[in-house]
């Protein structure tokens, strides 16, 4: 019999990310290889996004692909769809798309080798977009994860904050969180088998909570022996408090990239965004962070929409003057697009899409000037990296990311790559592109990359 293999297309978050790694380690328990040829899938999995329009339409179109293969096989071949979309369609899915086998809802994942056994069975199609908040609950060893030096941990799933433009409560059910000890236990076991980065994951993974709050896991998480940075994903600004940010200072291995995701710069348009802050109340957050983290190299990022119902055009030149006031390091930014269901929709003026275009291309362009002159003050730095990436005989062939989670493209002379691969190194910054620096290795060899945060400058290699 010939061996079976799959293959897993994603879109969206983080969390998605780690659902097909959990996926992928299923299917390979099963006995499936990983192929990267359509026509060489017998299981062909779709992990979906909905937080915008578009993605979900990339869904439907990318089907009409698959049925088209699929036909060309007579019908041999298992199309699922995961993730967001099948959450919010269910069964939905398959009267749009009746050659559809599978879909597998957010909290299904521990159903996928029933319900792939099943329909080589042939016992029909099979849906299950039932809620079991347990389903991120996996053995470390069973995500196939691409690296091996970063792997993710999902802390707290779900949000209870229904701003009003996004579907994400409706997909992904309230907040729940893991028990801190799981939480700390896996990540010992991560570190044990080699892994030297966390990053944590959760819909509003600062709302954690479970008998310990978010600061508290963190610095449990800073004293896990082995591991070099432990990242977050995605905070929501109202849980970003003093205790916070004073743990990260306090703690060398916690991430100092503050993701910190405004929406808008607007208080009248935040408060009709359901976002619990005025302008004023999130710059009060940005003072906070940068007399806290004073001496402590870190990064500013935030998410933006434009053109939310009703934004008056000076409403959003109030977006561009934050960009100014807070000198952000990133930014993500999108047009609004309306979610079936969610608050926004009874809105009724919104803001025609050449309009938000419009919006969306001079808040880039804007940020783009900020950004160059913020990348090119870290020209002649000194930087501590984690190497996660070893190409010898390239330019520059050593890859990695800073505390703040820059990445950084390092010349060096590699001879054997394992003595790089998930090692920490020190950098002068040579030179910066828009979202990546040049650098090159320092003399001075260090031991973690968290010790010497603070160091003086760097002059000669
Ligand atoms: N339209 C456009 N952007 C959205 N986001 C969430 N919902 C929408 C929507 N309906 C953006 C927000 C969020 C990021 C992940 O996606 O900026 O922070
Ligand atoms: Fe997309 Fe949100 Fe679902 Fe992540 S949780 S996949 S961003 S809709």
């Amino acid at each position: 019999m010939t061996e079976k293999r799959y293959f897993i297309e994603t879109w969206g978050c983080q969390m998605n990310e780690h659902d097909t790694e959990k996926m992928a380690g299923i299917l390979g328990e099963m006995g499936y290889q990983a192929t990267d040829k359509v026509e060489d899938a017998d299981v062909y999995l779709l992990n979906t996004c909905t937080i915008r329009e578009k993605a979900e339409e990339k869904v439907f179109s990318r089907l009409g692909v698959l049925k088209k293969e699929k036909e060309k096989r007579n019908g041999d071949m298992i199309i699922g769809v995961a993730g967001c979309v099948a959450q919010q369609n269910g069964g939905g899915i398959f009267e749009r798309a009746p050659y559809v086998d599978l879909v597998l809802g957010t909290q299904a994942l521990k159903q996928l080798p029933d319900m792939v056994g099943k329909l080589h069975g042939h016992q029909g199609r099979q849906l299950n977009v039932a809620k079991d908040p347990e389903n991120h609950l996996f053995p470390s060893h069973v995500p196939k994860r691409g690296t091996s030096i970063r792997a993710r941990i999902t802390i707290m799933e779900g949000c209870d904050n229904y701003c009003t433009y996004c579907i994400v409560p409706f997909t992904r059910g309230r907040e729940r969180s893991r028990p801190w000890e799981d939480v700390v236990e896996e990540a010992r076991r991560l570190a044990g088998m080699g892994f030297k980065e966390i990053e944590l994951l959760g819909q509003n993974v600062n709302s954690y909570f479970s008998t310990v709050n978010f600061a508290r896991l963190l610095r449990e998480m800073n004293d896990v022996p082995g591991l070099e940075t432990v990242r977050y994903v995605s905070p929501h600004p109202k849980d970003f408090d003093r205790e916070v940010i004073e743990t990260i200072r306090d703690c060398p291995k916690i991430a100092t990239n503050i993701h910190l995701p405004a929406q808008s710069g607007n208080s009248r348009i935040l408060k009709r965004m359901g976002r619990e802050y005025t302008r004023e109340l999130y710059m009060d957050k940005v003072y906070m962070i940068r007399e806290v983290l004073e001496g402590i190299p870190f990064s500013l990022t935030s998410d933006f929409i434009v053109g939310f119902p009703g934004e008056k055009e000076h409403e959003f030149w109030d977006t561009v003057t934050l960009l100014d006031e807070v000198g952000y390091d990133r930014i993500f930014s999108f047009a609004y697009s309306e979610r079936p269901g969610t608050g926004a929709v009874k809105h009724a003026d919104s803001v025609p899409q050449q309009e938000k275009m419009y919006r969306l291309k001079i808040l880039q362009q804007h940020q783009l000037e900020i950004q160059k002159a913020r990348m090119q003050a870290r020209v002649d730095n000194p930087a501590n990296v984690l190497i996660d990436t070893v190409k010898p005989g390239e330019e520059y062939p050593l890859v990695g990311r800073t505390r703040d989670n820059l990445l950084v493209h390092i010349k060096a002379d590699v001879g054997e790559p394992e003595r790089f691969y998930g090692k920490a190194v020190r950098v002068r910054v040579t030179g910066t592109g828009l979202h990546t620096l040049r650098g090159e290795l320092c003399p001075e060899p260090i031991e973690h990359l968290w010790s010497q945060p603070n160091a003086p400058e760097v002059t000669t290699v």
